[in-house]
């Protein structure tokens, strides 16, 4: 187990999640438009909810872990100060024109239909929710034995569990698209292709309908 701190030190200096991370920021800035405010669900420490804040949108910030929430608070505490950033106990106490999801908040559900029946109350007709996903497709987790076991039961079922890794569960992009409807659409992938193969996480879009 790792406190706020440590996860923070360790997301900051490495090189390979920032590059992911930057990725993510920009998918979503583009498609913010000025001004409009944002749930980071799952917010973590709060190195999201700066940049958003940074960028003059209203961050609103939602994470379940004490440790996560305590290291946002004092990182993020001018922007908590003046309100650029607002800490929430549920996800559902706030009205946003998006929300994000970043570094794998969504593999912690075993299912998304739930989320998704209340992130509708929560995003705006027309809005959206960005998830950073692990990609079950990453051929760079092939050489793990609970890769190679697990295979045959994404293909058949579309996600998977592994109980000694968090219960972290793996799920293809469509059994993510299918938990979302009737509410929202999955309307990008990032990336497709071959990148499916070789880019530890994909973001998913969803459109609010
Ligand atoms: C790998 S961290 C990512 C944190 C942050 N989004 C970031 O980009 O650094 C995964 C986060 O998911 C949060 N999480 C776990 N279960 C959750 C749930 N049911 N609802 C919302 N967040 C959850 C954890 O507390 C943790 O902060």
């Amino acid at each position: 187990m790792h406190t706020g701190e440590q996860y923070h030190n360790f997301m900051l200096a490495s090189q390979r999640d920032q590059m992911v991370r930057d990725r993510f920021q920009q998918v979503a800035l583009n498609l913010l438009p000025a001004g409009a405010d944002i749930l980071d669900f799952g917010a973590g420490t709060g190195i999201d909810a700066k940049v958003y804040a940074a960028h003059g949108h209203p961050t609103f910030v939602y994470d379940p872990s004490e440790p996560m929430c305590g290291h946002l608070a004092q990182y993020c505490r001018d922007e908590i100060a003046r309100k650029a950033i607002i800490e929430i106990a549920s996800p559902l106490a706030c009205k946003v024109q998006a929300v994000t999801a970043n570094f794998a908040v969504l593999n912690h559900f075993a299912d998304h239909a739930l989320l998704f029946e209340d992130l509708s109350h929560v995003v705006h007709r027309g809005g959206f929710v960005l998830a950073s996903m692990l990609n079950p497709y990453y051929l760079g987790d092939a050489r793990y034995g609970w890769w190679r076991a697990n295979i045959m039961n994404l293909l058949r079922r579309g996600h998977y569990a592994i109980p000694s890794e968090s219960r972290i569960h793996r799920f293809t992009p469509r059994a993510v698209a299918r938990a979302a409807v009737p509410h929202f659409r999955l309307e990008r992938l990032i990336p497709r292709g071959f990148g499916l193969a070789t880019d530890l996480y994909m973001f998913l879009l969803f459109r609010r309908l």
